[in-house]
């Protein structure tokens, strides 16, 4: 499967590194390059692939899907809905461990390391990144970022757009707000409402 990788910044990076790696597991995958509306990084190449141009040049590569691998979590969701019309993979490195009836939605993420277990849903276009935990039955919304790192307690519920910072520790049974954000370290120990900043241990609101 001819695949473009939109967004050639650090994620698309760590993307086009799972890629390669399920490539080599035996995923059937032809890496065709990046597609950036940063045009500073036309040209430039990363993992042995071309930054082929801006994402309006996708109709000029033979593709068959696509991977929406931008880091910003609204950049990636306006994007993902631009290209509504796409096959949308998802990329879970052959080192994550996904309990069997994990659900992966499309375009979603799961970096190296990552350990997601029973009954747990990581929604379209998330990113479960390097080394996060999520404990067992847990939802993981749309277009949200689990940092590296992060920890989650069983039955925590993530929003869509949230931003779990790196290496915070969700306590079982909470649920973090559309796009809210946790700072990095953090211990949230109550639900965070949508759209606020907590950070610190215990974690409080800053904004
Ligand atoms: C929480 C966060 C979003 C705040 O960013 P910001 O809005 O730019 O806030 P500022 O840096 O201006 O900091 C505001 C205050 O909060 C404090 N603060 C910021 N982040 C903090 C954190 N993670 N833990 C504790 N305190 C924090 C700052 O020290 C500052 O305190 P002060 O007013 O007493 O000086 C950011 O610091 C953060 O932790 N982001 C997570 C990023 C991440 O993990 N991304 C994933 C990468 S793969």
């Amino acid at each position: 499967m001819k695949v473009v990788i939109i967004g050639a910044g650090g994620h698309g990076q760590v993307v086009a590194d799972i890629l390669f790696h399920m490539w080599a597991k035996g995923r059937d995958l032809e890496l065709m390059g990046f597609l950036d509306d940063d045009s500073s990084l036309a040209g430039k190449e990363f993992l042995g692939l071309k930054v082929l141009g801006n994402v309006d040049k996708l109709d000029d590569i033979g593709h068959e899907a696509v991977i929406v691998a931008i880091g910003d979590n609204r950049t990636r969701l306006e994007m993902t809905e631009r290209l509504k019309d796409e096959q949308l993979i998802t990329a879970i490195h052959p080192s994550a461990v996904l309990a069997p009836d994990v659900s992966i939605k499309a375009g979603a993420m799961v970096c190296a390391g990552a350990v997601v277990n029973p009954g747990t849903t990581v929604g379209r276009g998330a990113i479960v990144n390097t080394g996060a935990t999520v404990d067992h039955h847990n939802a993981i919304g749309e277009f949200s970022h689990v940092a590296p790192g992060v920890n989650l307690g069983g039955e925590v519920h993530v929003g869509e757009g949230a931003l779990v910072g790196l290496g915070a520790s969700i306590v079982p049974r909470l649920s973090l707000g559309d796009w809210c954000v946790v700072g990095a370290g953090a211990v949230v120990t109550r639900d965070v409402p949508a759209n606020e900043t907590w950070v610190g241990v215990p974690a409080r609101k800053i904004s």
